[in-house]
């Protein structure tokens, strides 16, 4: 039998530990050989919102004991799992075995009484935790351990990436370093089912659902959380057991059409939000949106929300992108890189503009996976192929039907490392035909574009449109030269040998430095000087550039 594999049980946990296991023990990194039962993506949904909805979040004084602290709250009921963080203040998330409990914290807690200001008394499951004798207790204190939610600064990936072993050494660490972790994962669902609680006040049979990178495996420390409102189980009926020659319905508000529908919907949950959303500040509607959404800071948690309604679809593509990895461990790591060394050139951005998105971005990594020889992903149609009846899944008139179980999905016999699928995705999007060809996860065939955008990556399951139509021809031929130009340092790099021994930039870590693209470009340009020359100048300037300039990789 081979080491658990605990990735894809539990979202935030780390595949790079288990690769060092895997390493020594002799099994080639391929993920492939991986047996452990993977959950289904609407297990992991059900499983967490659950948990979610047993949970509370408390802001607590700086010094406190945990102990006491556990005790103070397990009057209520018993405490299934407890962590600290750090956000403007200290804060603790308490999961209690049962519901019951948040209930009985709430009745037992008072409403603050403000002074001048005055206090909307929404009863939420975020609390203050105040000291009744703060100089007797403070004193001498063990710091509770905060668990981290940021991303690593680019210092510190620097110096592990340089410290790493290998190229792929170092995209498992990255990996490793910057994937969300059980906690944040935790935090995320616990924030969307405060959402549900104020949407509830209006609908209470809805749900508030987490999807993009927050769920599908590819998010980073730092991601936006895109959420949506489920209102699809308020008009199902539960049991239609009622007899009789009659049939009852609801009086409701008609409106001209589905959008105007969503728009009011979300204008009035905005509303709610803003005036009394504990903690949710900078709301914005943005309703004229193609996908009409309300955007927000959630202070206590951190996150950027992106709140929407009815958007199974994008539900769907997650799930989809939930499978393609935890299909094989080498997937992640490869669209965790690219992300990276994308954010790093500034080729995505968090402002939405003309540049590539991490959505297109990952599909590219999908897309070449599918192009490898032998595959070392399956196609959409083969994916659909696989589907029982249970897997039937039409949504607004577009099949998203796909195999669920992935238990089910043969592991791929592939056995490239990751070192060179890195060189091979730049050379293979370096000389991509973008101008005539379209990309396209479900034949997994480059296709003729049916349109005339610079990058065309067909969605999924809505097959007329294009997910990358924002992307301007300059934007695409930056990227192009720059999957270039890291083919190129790669390749130089395996001819030059650096030692990765003498911790200096080197493999990735160059990669990632947006002055090394330049001064490469330049060297190549010029190319007089003998190639240790070129690369003791190349290290120099990398020295020099990571203290003046450090880059942020932290982004989205
Ligand atoms: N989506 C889509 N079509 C698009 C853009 C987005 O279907 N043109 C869906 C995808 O399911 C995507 C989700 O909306 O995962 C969220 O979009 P976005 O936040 O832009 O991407 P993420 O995958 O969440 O990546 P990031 O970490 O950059 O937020
Ligand atoms: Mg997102």
């Amino acid at each position: 039998l081979h080491p658990v594999h605990r990735l894809f049980s539990c979202p935030g946990t780390v595949a790079a530990d288990v690769k060092k296991e895997e390493q020594s023990s002799g099994i080639a990194e391929t993920g492939s050989e991986d047996r452990t039962p993977k959950k289904r993506f609407s297990e992991v949904q059900k499983e967490r919102r659950e948990q979610a909805q047993r949970t509370v979040l408390i802001h607590c004084p700086n010094k406190i004991s945990e102990k006491k602290f556990l005790k103070y709250l397990s009057q209520h009921g018993s405490i299934n799992n407890h962590f600290f963080y750090e956000s403007f203040g200290l804060y603790a998330v308490v999961e209690f075995c049962q519901k019951e409990s948040v209930a009985s914290l709430q009745n037992g807690t008072r409403t603050p009484s403000m002074g001048t200001e005055a206090a909307i008394p929404f009863r939420s499951r975020c609390f203050n935790l105040k000291l009744k004798n703060p100089s007797n207790q403070t004193s001498e204190q063990p710091c509770v351990s905060r668990s981290n939610q940021s991303p690593p600064s680019s210092k510190k990936l620097f110096e592990l990436l340089c410290d790493a072993e290998s190229i792929d050494d170092q995209l498992n660490t990255l990996l490793k370093e910057f994937q969300l972790t059980e906690e944040n994962t935790k935090l995320r669902y616990f924030t969307c089912s405060l959402i549900e609680d104020i949407a509830a006040a209006y609908f209470p049979d809805c749900a508030v659902r987490p999807f993009g990178s927050s769920v599908n495996g590819f998010g980073k420390l730092g991601c936006d959380l895109d959420m949506f409102l489920d209102l699809d189980d308020i008009g199902k009926v539960k049991e239609h057991k009622t007899l009789g020659n009659f049939l009852v319905e609801f009086q409701v508000k008609n409106v001209p059409s589905e959008r105007i529908a969503t728009q009011k919907i979300l204008s009035v949950i905005g509303e709610c939000l803003d005036h009394f959303g504990p903690g949710c500040v900078g709301v914005q509607k943005i309703l004229n949106a193609r996908c009409p959404l309300v955007r927000f800071s959630h202070q206590a948690s951190g996150f950027q929300c992106d709140l929407t309604t009815n958007n199974r679809i994008a539900l769907k593509s997650s799930e989809l992108l939930y499978i393609y990895g935890a299909l094989d461990s080498r997937v992640r790591a490869l669209v965790f890189s690219i992300r990276c060394w994308a954010r790093a050139h500034s080729l995505t951005s968090s402002i939405p503009g003309a540049w590539i998105t991490n959505f297109s971005l990952t599909m590219m990594v999908i897309f070449f996976l599918q192009r490898r020889s032998p595959p070392i992903l399956p196609t959409l149609d083969y994916l659909k192929s696989l589907a029982d009846a249970e897997d039937k899944c039409i949504i607004e008139g577009h099949n998203c039907t796909f195999v669920c179980d992935l238990n089910r999905i043969k592991p791929s016999g592939n056995t490239e490392t990751l070192e060179l699928l890195l060189k091979e995705f730049f050379e293979y999007f370096g000389n991509f035909a973008f101008n005539k060809n379209s990309i396209n996860i479900r034949q997994g065939k480059e296709q003729n574009k049916p349109e005339t955008s610079p990058l065309h990556i067909q969605n999924p399951f809505e097959t007329s449109l294009n997910i990358s139509k924002n992307v301007s021809q300059s934007q695409l031929q930056k990227f192009v030269d720059l999957a270039r130009e890291s083919a190129w340092i790669l390749h130089q790099e395996g001819n030059d040998h650096p030692s990765p021994s003498n911790s200096q930039l080197w493999g990735l870590a160059t990669l990632l430095l947006p002055s090394v693209a330049k001064n490469m470009s330049q060297a190549k340009r010029k190319r007089k000087k003998p190639a240790s020359e070129r690369v003791k100048n190349l290290l120099e300037s990398i020295k020099s550039s990571s203290t003046e300039n450090p880059t942020n990789t932290s982004g989205t």
